[in-house]
């Protein structure tokens, strides 16, 4: 027999305290033809329980009878050392009784020696690898399909979570859009008012050239602000539903700049701060829709202007940097809170209601300008040190590469 032949052989381990039960049992293998087995043979207890607990053989024969001990005990306790050798138990003559715990206990087999022949004992080692081999088979399988489970759960879990945060968040912006609709009312019903007044007063002194022109270019005034307001709505509703179509054009950042401050010169008025733009390249083309370039850099301008006190600055800058355009309006305002940053750019987002701190408006115009620049194929950003420490807008935009 070869050396590679033997390694192939089957591995059995006899427990047995009666070297002439190893005589006999070996004579009993050496007879099936073929060899198919190797027998080796410990005669106690703890050499048994050792040799099962470690696996060191494919097939143990133990013996019932064991010194002081028995082989029921030695399977027992081999079991709660994780075992899962193959184990056949060998009885003596009418030990029925014996035979059924056995099998409780966790042996793949019990044999009688008395009745014992080759057949049987092939048999019956065959018999208890197959099992056990399926045994380990089906461990396996339930092993990857709790493997399974437990990711299926995992996922579950996942996915029942971020669909609690899709609540929380649809729940949210349902309170903003209620929030919104009283601020919708209040800032409609606003310019009402005064227009009510001026209809008195030209009810009132219809001979009055002088107040005559004053009440007609105070209803001038609200009706315009009512219409910016209305055209600002109606802009963002077509946008949310991707109905606003670009028209661009190539275009100096120049002129948009102009556009823009021209746009925003009554609330930079109205706010009594003083804008400056730094020193920019004067040849800066790129390709963008004019007037809703001209609306996202006005709309920071109004904020800036409208988020600053009195006596304050807004600094435009321009830079140029590797083929990308930033253009930042930098103020002296009231800041942003860090814990706002995150929501600044939703819809109807505006800080500190409550503490009139928005001073009108919807709170639409940084979500107008950041989604109008996402269209371009930009990014608009926003930093502050905090409360009081002023707030810097930066719009980016890709330059033309040709
Ligand atoms: N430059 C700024 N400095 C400080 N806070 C700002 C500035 N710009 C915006 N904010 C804050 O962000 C909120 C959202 O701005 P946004 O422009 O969207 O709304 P609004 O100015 O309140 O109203 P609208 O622009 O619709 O007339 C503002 O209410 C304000 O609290
Ligand atoms: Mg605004």
């Amino acid at each position: 027999m070869t050396a590679r032949a033997e390694n192939e052989r089957i591995r059995v381990l006899l427990i047995d305290d009666d070297p002439e039960d190893y005589l006999i049992t070996k004579g009993l293998l050496e007879d099936i033809h073929s060899q198919p087995f190797v027998l080796d043979w410990v005669d106690g207890y703890d050499a048994g329980l050792t040799a099962i607990s470690q696996g060191t053989h494919d097939v143990f024969l133990v013996d019932y009878r064991l010194g002081a001990r028995d082989g029921i005990q030695l399977l027992a306790e081999a079991l709660t050392k994780n075992s899962s050798a193959a184990v056949i138990l060998l009885t003596g003559q009418g030990q029925y009784e014996i035979d059924h715990l056995a099998i409780e206990t966790g042996a793949a087999d019990y044999l009688e020696k008395s009745r014992l022949d080759s057949i049987l004992l092939e048999r019956s080692i065959r018999h208890a690898l197959l099992q056990k081999h399926y045994e380990a088979k089906l461990e396996a399988n339930v092993a990857e399909r709790t493997q399974e489970l437990e990711r299926l759960n995992e996922n579950l879990k996942k996915e029942s979570l971020e669909r609690k945060k899709a609540v929380e968040a649809l729940r949210e912006a349902d309170r903003r859009k209620d929030e919104f609709l009283a601020t919708l009312a209040h800032e409609l019903r606003n310019p009402l008012a005064p227009i009510r007044n001026a209809l008195t007063i030209m009810r009132l002194k219809p001979d009055s050239p002088d107040a005559i022109e004053r009440a007609t270019g105070m209803i001038d005034r609200q009706v315009g602000h009512m219409v910016r307001l209305i055209d600002e709505l109606m802009d963002i509703s077509r946008i949310t539903r991707n109905k606003l179509r670009l028209v661009p054009e190539r275009l100096q950042i120049s002129e948009v700049i102009s556009a823009a401050i021209e746009l925003s010169q009554p609330q930079i008025e109205k706010a009594k701060v003083t804008l400056s733009v730094q020193q920019y390249p004067t040849e800066v083309i790129l390709s963008a829709d004019r007037l809703r370039l001209a609306q996202v850099f006005s709309n920071l301008l109004d904020n800036a202007a409208k988020y600053t006190e009195p006596g304050g600055t807004i600094t435009i800058g321009i830079e140029v940097l590797n083929r990308e355009l930033a253009v930042s309006f930098r103020d002296t305002g009231i800041g942003i809170p860090a814990e706002q940053m995150p929501f600044l750019f939703e819809l109807f987002t505006q800080i500190d209601r409550t503490l009139k701190r928005a001073q009108s408006g919807l709170g639409i115009g940084l979500a107008m300008a950041h989604r109008l620049v996402k269209m371009h194929s930009g990014a608009l950003e926003a930093t502050s040190g905090g409360l009081g420490q002023g707030s810097t807008f930066t719009v980016r935009l890709p330059l033309d590469t040709d």
